[in-house]
């Protein structure tokens, strides 16, 4: 039996019925499957395009819309194949590569690349000159006491026995770390890499000339294990091979990055020499298979914080075998490398006045800079704003509903790409409750009101006649067509009120800790690919970002990404890392009154 995956064209053969989601596994295809294949978060939805289908399972009627059964969608979790299928996976269309364009290194920064390449010509040896070829090497690179692995003897002597033993050394302080044939001094890369509970980026650079020349963006394979840290713990308490086998996957990601890099831009993986990654203390802890539980129970501490320096081999990452795999240094058990990244490249320890940081993702992570000062805490916002407990939510893909706005008196959705709506974004989402709360479908409390309500309003037919009632309670229709119906529901406000509210008294209990009011704040450095593309007026408007005015709120793009890049180039900068993880105070807000009286206030509206 067959299974063809589309977009990607991927497909496999399997002997015997099989489950969707085990077959797309086993495929190498990701399914976002956040609850787990449990048939409930129905993240795992995917369009069956060809092929003949057993009938629908409880959970699958529970899950899936009549227009959507009627457009062939079932739940991956729950549909066992038994005869050749083709399925479309909504998810995997145009990925977005949103976080390309959003890693630029600061004006301020200043690289300083320890990995050396040099091209040099050895001289051959003779009966005057009996020096060993290591000797000579290091003569030739004018390095005395040249440290050479026993690994890199055979390609030491092999390299000199080339007619004009010319061979380019790469060597960082007094270690050679390879020894190549002829002049390869061009082909000098390092990779910067930035594991996000969700997304994982990796960005290529030359090393010879400081450039960024290559970027990937994926969607972390651990995912399928669980949508957030917590559930991907959980899952490496399920067996004792979980947690080796969420670092394979991660390895293997990064792996398949590599081998797209080096065949687009024509090189040698291991002419890649160095590697600087960022992620939270989860991903942190996963990348080096340290056993991460700690971090899910109070009082949530970590294994470790240091930056950790790992060997490229022993990961079996399909770079040099003996480039530095450096991991950042973590701060707290909930506030990882990527914040310590952040707070590099947005300098916010040498900030005047006072400076206050969010990075929105599954955990906001905030910080507050006050005249060299700096405080830091995470806030548990949950999934809500990357569509994962959203009815209708989904990633930042093709056709993902990312605006929404009122027009001549009704409701207008743009897309990502221009695709065809699938779902909603976490922009789209923020957009869709101010839009709301504006026109008074949604009051201060965040509930919605019902159609006739809106008639009494003096609100438009056409807007009233999109609050239908669904099964938890009214919801709101954005957008329906070809069968797709994508509304934002009750429930989904809801989530969104907790997560903002979250967020937001994360910012109130530093700023309170450091004695400061909102209005003291100089600027709001807004971090993350999806700080970049929310509406900050909507997110004002909905309490997620304070009301500072517009141009003390900034967008700061991929600073963990930045982050990692520059300490990829910069060995000052992994100093300055490995300083600031010790000297930031972290606030552990589930211990903090302060925090449960803010949240409490920041849930309305
Ligand atoms: S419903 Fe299938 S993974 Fe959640």
């Amino acid at each position: 039996m067959k299974i063809i995956f589309q977009p990607d064209g991927k497909s496999a053969t399997f002997t015997g019925s099989i489950n969707l989601l085990e077959a797309a596994s086993k495929a190498g295809v990701l399914i976002n499957a956040a609850c787990h294949g449990g048939g409930t978060c129905g993240k795992c939805k995917v369009q069956i395009i060809e092929g003949n289908l057993p009938e629908l399972s409880q959970s699958e009627k529970k899950a899936l819309t009549l227009d959507e059964v009627e457009g062939g969608f079932r739940l991956a979790c729950k549909l066992v194949v038994e005869n050749d299928i083709t399925v479309l996976i909504p998810d995997l269309l145009g990925e977005g590569d949103r976080k390309k364009a959003l890693t630029k290194l600061p004006d301020h920064f200043k690289q300083d690349i320890q990995i050396r390449k040099q091209y040099v010509k050895v001289k051959r040896a003779s009966m005057k000159n009996q020096k060993s070829d290591v000797k000579r090497l290091a003569e030739a690179l004018n390095i005395s006491d040249l440290v050479v692995e026993p690994k890199l003897l055979y390609s030491v002597s092999k390299s000199l026995k080339s007619k004009k033993a010319e061979v380019t050394a790469v060597v960082k302080d007094h270690c050679l770390i390879a020894v190549e044939p002829g002049n390869t001094e061009e082909h000098h890369f390092g990779l910067a890499l930035d594991i996000g509970t969700t997304t994982v980026v990796g960005m290529l650079y030359n090393l010879h000339t400081g450039e960024m020349i290559d970027v990937e963006s994926r969607t972390n394979p651990q995912s399928n294990f669980g949508a957030d840290v917590i559930s991907r713990i959980q899952f490496t308490r399920e067996s004792s091979e979980n947690l080796e086998f969420l670092q394979k996957r991660i390895i293997q990601c990064f792996n398949e990055m590599i081998q797209k890099f080096s065949v687009r831009n024509t090189f040698d993986p291991n002419c890649i020499y160095d590697v600087a990654v960022v992620g939270n203390t989860t991903m942190s802890h996963l990348f080096e298979a340290v056993d991460p539980e700690s971090l899910a129970k109070t009082p949530f501490v970590p294994v470790y914080c240091q930056g950790v320096n790992n060997l490229a081999s022993d990961l079996e990452l399909s770079v040099n075998p003996l480039a530095n795999v450096y991991f950042l240094p973590n701060i707290a058990g909930h506030v990882g490398a990527d914040i310590v990244a952040g707070m590099l490249a947005t300098n916010v320890k040498n900030l005047p006045g006072v400076t206050l940081a969010v990075d929105i993702g599954t955990n906001g992570e905030v910080y507050l800079g006050n005249e060299g000062n700096i405080l830091t805490c995470s806030t548990a916002a949950g999934p809500a704003f990357e569509g994962a407990c959203i009815r209708h939510g989904m990633r930042a893909a093709k056709g993902a509903i990312e605006r929404v706005l009122y027009q001549r008196g009704d409701i207008m959705v743009q897309t990502i790409e221009n695709g065809d709506p699938v779902g909603i974004c976490g922009s789209g989402l923020i957009d869709a409750v101010a839009v709301l709360l504006e026109l008074g479908i949604i009051d201060k409390n965040g509930k919605m009101i019902s159609a006739e309500a809106c008639l009494d309003l003096g609100l438009s037919q056409e807007l009233c006649d999109r609050l239908i009632q669904a099964d938890d309670g009214m919801a709101f229709e954005l957008y329906q067509n070809n069968g797709r119906t994508i509304i934002l529901t009750q429930g989904d406000v809801r989530e969104v009120q907790l997560a903002k509210a979250a967020i937001m008294a994360g910012m109130l209990t530093l700023l309170k800790e450091e004695g400061l009011k909102m209005t003291q704040i100089d600027r709001v450095l807004i971090a993350g690919a999806f700080g970049n593309y929310i509406d900050k007026k909507s997110a004002v408007k909905i309490g997620l970002l304070p009301d500072v005015g517009m141009t003390k709120l900034i967008n700061v793009g991929n600073a963990a990404g930045t982050g990692a890049s520059m300490a990829l180039m910069s060995e000052k900068v992994r100093n300055e890392a490995e300083l600031l993880s010790h000297f930031v105070k972290h606030v552990e807000l589930s211990a903090s009154p302060i925090f449960n009286d803010e949240y409490m206030n920041a849930m309305r509206f």
